[in-house]
């Protein structure tokens, strides 16, 4: 005569059976994930932000850029963004070519406090972030690279040192 199970038992063990199902099925998952990864993984850019950042630096320009040429300093301007190359221009490169095109940071030219209002204007209206102690060392940077160019006149010609010449005319 067969014994009889106890239902509850029985149940217990059925639920012990499906949990265990279920865990062998996550790691079979967990498995194929992680081979399509180290098979695939680098057919696909995760650099999100990166990405965005050379888009809108490009933005302006004809031609299009690759690595190489992200990086490429020419005459001390930075080829890509259009701005002047220095030691910590990564910091500019961050902060000031994310949302727009170096070359709009390029054509501006003011003073420190000027670059200040411009920036507490985009800080304001634009998302601009806060700054934080990078504030300083950008502010430097365009004050010292982008300040405003002399205006005014050019100074009087020294009459003597200018050659005169007669006009031939025919
Ligand atoms: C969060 C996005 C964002 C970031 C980051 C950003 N800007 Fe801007 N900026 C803008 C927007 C939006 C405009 C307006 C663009 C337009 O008018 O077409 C602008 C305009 C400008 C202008 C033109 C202002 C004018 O009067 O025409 C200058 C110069 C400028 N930004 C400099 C900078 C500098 C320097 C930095 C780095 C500190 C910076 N931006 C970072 C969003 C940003």
């Amino acid at each position: 005569m067969p014994s009889e199970k106890d239902p509850l038992e029985q149940e217990q063990q059925f639920k012990n059976f499906s949990l265990f199902i279920t865990l062998v099925k996550t790691m079979l998952f967990i498995l194929c994930a992680a081979f399509l990864y180290i098979g695939f993984g680098d057919k696909f850019d995760f650099n999100f932000h990166q990405q965005a950042i050379k888009q809108s630096t490009y933005a302006n320009s004809q031609s299009s850029f690759d690595d190489e040429d992200w990086d490429k300093v020419e005459n001390g301007i930075h080829v890509a963004s259009g701005l002047v190359y220095v030691d910590n221009f990564d910091i500019i490169r961050a902060n000031c070519t994310a949302c727009h095109s170096g070359k709009l940071v390029a054509q501006n030219r003011a003073t420190r406090e000027g670059w200040q209002q411009m920036i507490r204007w985009m800080q304001e209206t634009q998302g601009l972030w806060d700054l934080g102690k990078n504030e300083p060392i950008i502010l430097d940077y365009l004050a010292k690279y982008y300040a405003p160019k002399e205006v005014g006149r050019r100074a009087n010609l020294d009459m003597a040192e200018v050659e005169w010449y007669i006009l031939e005319m025919e």
